[in-house]
């Protein structure tokens, strides 16, 4: 919280950007302590070069506290990943980089956007449910864990005008 308002104070605003190969180092360290299987810098940099691939960057001040990923396909698109670093959570941050992330999407022609979500995760349920997605399916037992019992996904849905 300290930190926050330190950034606040020194005029830090969180702004949503197209990253660059030098942002690879911070997303696969965000990514790393978000999800279990964690993506490295070769695969963000990877990802960041593809024509098929967007990528954005949460950055407040002159650090990179997020990140959202789709792959595009014609007409649609999949977000593979959004995630915000753990300090920032909890601020509403997420919705402005999904919202202008989808903004882009339709700037590529995009008209359907899909998602998975593990049917635990509230507020990635409550960031998709507020930017307009709808549920338009359930994977039983998807994702596998070592020793745990395996977590069911939503499939989601948002048609972009
Ligand atoms: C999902 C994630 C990106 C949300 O980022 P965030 O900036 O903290 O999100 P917000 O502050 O906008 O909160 C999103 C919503 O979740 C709610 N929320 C936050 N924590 C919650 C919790 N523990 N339980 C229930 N709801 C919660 C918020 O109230 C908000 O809902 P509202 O807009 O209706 O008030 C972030 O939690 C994250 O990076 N998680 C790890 C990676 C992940 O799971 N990504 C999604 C994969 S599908």
């Amino acid at each position: 919280m300290i930190a926050w308002i330190a950034e606040l104070w020194r005029g830090g605003q969180a702004v949503v950007e197209p990253a660059t190969s030098r942002d690879a180092p911070a997303l696969a360290q965000i990514h790393g302590a978000s999800f279990h299987r964690g993506w490295g810098e070769g695969e963000f940099e990877q990802m960041i070069a593809e024509r098929d691939t967007l990528v954005h960057r949460l950055r407040m001040g002159r650090k990179t506290i997020g990140f959202s990923v789709s792959r595009l396909a014609a007409d649609e698109a999949e977000i593979l990943s959004i995630a915000v670093a753990e300090s920032h959570r909890g601020r509403g941050l997420s919705n402005t980089l999904l919202l202008t992330h989808l903004g882009h999407l339709a700037g590529r022609g995009v008209r359907k956007v899909f998602l998975e979500v593990e049917e635990n995760n509230q507020p990635a349920r409550r960031l998709y449910q507020r930017a307009g997605f709808a549920v338009v399916g359930r994977r039983e037992r998807y994702y596998q864990q070592s020793g745990a019992e395996a977590l069911n996904a939503l499939l989601m849905r948002r048609d972009l005008s």
